[in-house]
């Protein structure tokens, strides 16, 4: 923690209590409130979240004012453009971007780490051909914990980087085996000869009767999209694996609790529920009728892949993905692809009116992301499985910096009752 050079002053009645404040990196300065319950007896209110910091941390930083993410200090942006996923790996787990002999040995203990114990095929056969993906992967990855009992001991250090290597490992396999049972098709096992990205396409798209060729295209798109969700601070999912460990519990719960927490449409389900509105506005004459519903407040529906609780600039990893959508379709011959205009006029017409301005909504990460994996040949239901993998890396160092601090607390909440006061029971011959 750093030093605190300051205090707020809070008065409350007749106690005047002084709050020790703390400079951050970067961001604004924040308010420890630990002592406020003991030393004013009240809590604050904050739902949502929406000013409360819920730790301290090292590994990533978003400006939202000005739209820019940093991992370990290095912009999104250069990541995408001069990094892959598995460099960007490293560099969130371990602090620094790796030397070529540090690159080499991780890749290698990733590479050994892909493929799952065999009984955990069977599980599969247990869900219905039409589950959705994200429930699969809910299920699977919490299973690990019956499976790799010797990396549940969150206190050894040796079992928590264990621990880390399978998840970031198995979740491409894993996600892969809940495409191919989707589609009926049988498991493709992971190629050590693959990189990370080529591997998962594999897996996802081969089948016995022929040999896969990796697309260099499709892979590069790939791993872009596995870096562009790698992590991104203290979102709902990463808190939600935050507050799941805080108890003890073992590494593949909580990350399961991630993936739970990640498919919800306004979290990482928003990829695929966006590329279904795009498909419902079908063609651009339709588009202010849509930004017209996504205005009135008597109508549930918002623009999917519009608005952030943290961005209130453009969110720098949907220009990535926009240029990337740009490339990769037009290299796959599909650059007149419907869905991709209606996007991109979407955004236009969105972003001039004084709507969206005013209250500061541009696209995120989810809004051209969908356009590229359905260009890839991944269907809808796919879009949050890819996310939840490519973010997996992200929940797993945010948990390993948690739970190697010192003075570890479960996280508890308290809340605002308003309740009914202390009433007696009532005997049922009296209501
Ligand atoms: C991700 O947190 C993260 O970092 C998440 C993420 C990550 O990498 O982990 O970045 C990934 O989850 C991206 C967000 C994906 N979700 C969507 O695209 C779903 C659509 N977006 C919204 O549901 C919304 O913008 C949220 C949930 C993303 C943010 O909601 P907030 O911060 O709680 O903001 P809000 O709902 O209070 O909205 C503020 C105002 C409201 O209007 P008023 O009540 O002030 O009049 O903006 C409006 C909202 O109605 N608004 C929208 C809108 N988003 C917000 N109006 C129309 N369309 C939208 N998309």
């Amino acid at each position: 923690m750093p030093e605190s050079t300051k205090t707020a002053t809070l008065t409350i009645g007749d106690k005047t209590l002084e709050l020790p404040m703390y400079t951050p990196t970067a961001g604004p300065d924040v308010i420890d409130i630990s002592k406020l319950y003991g030393q004013g007896g009240v809590f604050t209110h904050d739902p949502g979240f929406t000013s409360t910091s819920s730790c301290e941390s090292t590994i990533t930083f978003i400006d939202g004012e000005k739209g820019e993410l940093l991992h370990r200090g290095y912009p999104i942006d250069q990541l995408a453009e001069k990094s892959h996923y598995l460099e960007v790996c490293y560099l969130l787990l371990y602090g620094e971007l790796p030397s070529a002999a540090q690159l080499e040995d991780f890749e290698s203990r990733i590479t050994r780490h892909t493929m799952v114990h065999e009984q955990i095929h069977k599980f599969f056969s247990g869900f219905r051909r039409d589950a959705h993906p994200m429930a699969v992967m809910v299920g699977v990855v919490g299973a690990m914990s019956a499976f790799y009992h010797d990396s549940t001991d969150i206190s050894d250090p040796w079992q928590r980087e264990v621990a880390t290597i399978r998840l970031i490992a198995k979740m491409p396999t894993i996600a892969a085996m809940a495409y191919k049972y989707t589609v009926g098709q049988p498991f493709v096992y992971p190629r050590n000869d693959l990189d990370y990205a080529s591997n998962f396409l594999s897996m996802c798209f081969a089948v016995p009767c022929e040999e896969y060729k990796v697309d260099p295209i499709l892979s590069r798109a790939m791993d872009r999209i596995f870096t562009l969700h790698a992590d991104h601070e203290q979102n709902a999912s990463t808190s939600t694996v935050r507050l799941a460990s805080s108890s003890g519990a073992n590494p593949f719960a909580s990350i399961a609790a991630g993936i739970a927490c990640l498919w919800g449409p306004a979290h990482g389900g928003a990829n695929q529920a966006c590329l279904e509105m795009l498909r419902t506005i079908g063609s651009v004459d339709r588009i202010p009728e849509f930004i017209a519903r996504a205005k009135d407040k008597n109508d549930p529906f918002r623009l999917m892949g519009f608005g952030h609780r943290v961005y209130k600039n453009f969110d720098p990893r949907a220009k990535v993905m926009k240029q990337s959508a740009d490339e990769v379709l037009d290299l796959l011959g599909v650059e007149n692809n419907p869905t991709l205009q209606v996007a991109k006029e979407l955004e236009r017409q969105a972003l001039e009116d004084p709507y969206f301005a005013e209250k500061k909504l541009f696209p995120n990460v989810d809004f051209y992301s969908g356009i590229i994996l359905e260009a890839m040949g991944f269907p809808t239901s796919m879009f949050t499985p890819i996310f939840a993998l490519s973010r997996t890396v992200g929940w797993v160092s945010q948990w390993k910096e948690m739970i190697s601090e010192p003075g570890l607390k479960i996280g508890r909440p308290r809340q605002l009752y308003t309740g009914h006061a202390m009433r007696d029971y009532t005997e049922i011959e009296t209501r």
